[in-house]
């Protein structure tokens, strides 16, 4: 088996804290990326050997086909209804657990899945926590129609905001916009820093060619921060301030 660099350390850590909250009978929604994969691989483990029954869905096709080549069965969300935990990673995480998500363009489906479980655990190393979100870039998936009018009517929201002069750049796969796994484009907004990220969340999914952006606000209970020792953190929005 090839080593674990630090930082895969530090994921797999998070990812093995997330699984031991899984209990037999649970609706799972299962995040997508790197963290998310390490979560994925250590759920289908312990499925295994403790004879888990879980009903799952994922929050895109990646996630959906690791999950299926190690045994575990995806059912969609609409078949499952409701879920109890969604366990998913995370780009950047702020003191109340606020976070930005889609760095791999799966923004839309985890923001569904995260608003249809009662509970959504994130799973980070420490690179991802921040006091302030923005020095990632949000992504901001979008219609395909009209894309380059919908990132005018971006740009002229960020004015408004007195975020003013922030590149805003399409996502590209092989010199071709990337497709989402709803078949739309994703822009991405480099804003440095975000002081009030509902005031902005809130003006973005205004425009109507925006679908949705990767600000995840108010719905995460509980960070899952893995070390390259191993040792993971645990944080609450409630006491984020202790
Ligand atoms: C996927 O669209 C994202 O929201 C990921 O959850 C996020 O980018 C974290 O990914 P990593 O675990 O690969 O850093």
């Amino acid at each position: 088996m090839t080593e674990l660099s630090p930082s895969d350390i530090a994921k797999d850590a998070a990812a093995a804290a997330a699984v031991k909250l899984v209990e037999n009978g649970m609706r799972l929604g299962l995040g997508t990326g790197s963290t998310a994969a390490f979560m994925v691989r250590r759920l289908a483990e312990i499925v295994k050997q403790d004879g888990l029954q879980l009903r799952c869905a994922a929050t895109s096709q990646a996630t959906a086909d690791l999950a299926e080549s190690l045994g575990l069965k995806i059912e969609s969300l609409d078949d499952i209804g409701w879920l109890d935990l969604t366990i998913d990673g995370a780009d950047e995480l702020d003191p109340d657990l606020n976070l930005i998500k889609g760095g791999g363009a799966a923004l839309l489906r985890e923001k569904i899945v995260a608003s249809a479980s009662d509970r959504m655990v994130v799973m980070a190393d420490g690179s991802k926590v921040v006091e302030v979100l923005g020095a990632f870039h949000l992504p901001v998936e979008v219609i395909g129609f009209g894309w380059q009018t919908t990132q005018e009517l971006i740009s002229r929201t960020l004015d408004r905001l007195e975020l003013t002069d922030r590149p805003i750049l399409l996502r590209q796969r092989d010199e071709m916009p990337l497709l989402t796994d709803e078949g739309n484009y994703i822009l991405d907004l480099s804003l440095e820093a975000i002081p009030e990220p509902a005031r902005l969340s809130a003006a973005l999914n205004a425009i109507p060619g925006v679908v949705e952006n990767g600000l995840f606000l108010g719905l995460c209970d509980l960070a899952l921060v893995g070390k390259p020792d191993g040792e993971v953190v645990e944080l609450r929005a409630e006491d984020a301030e202790e």
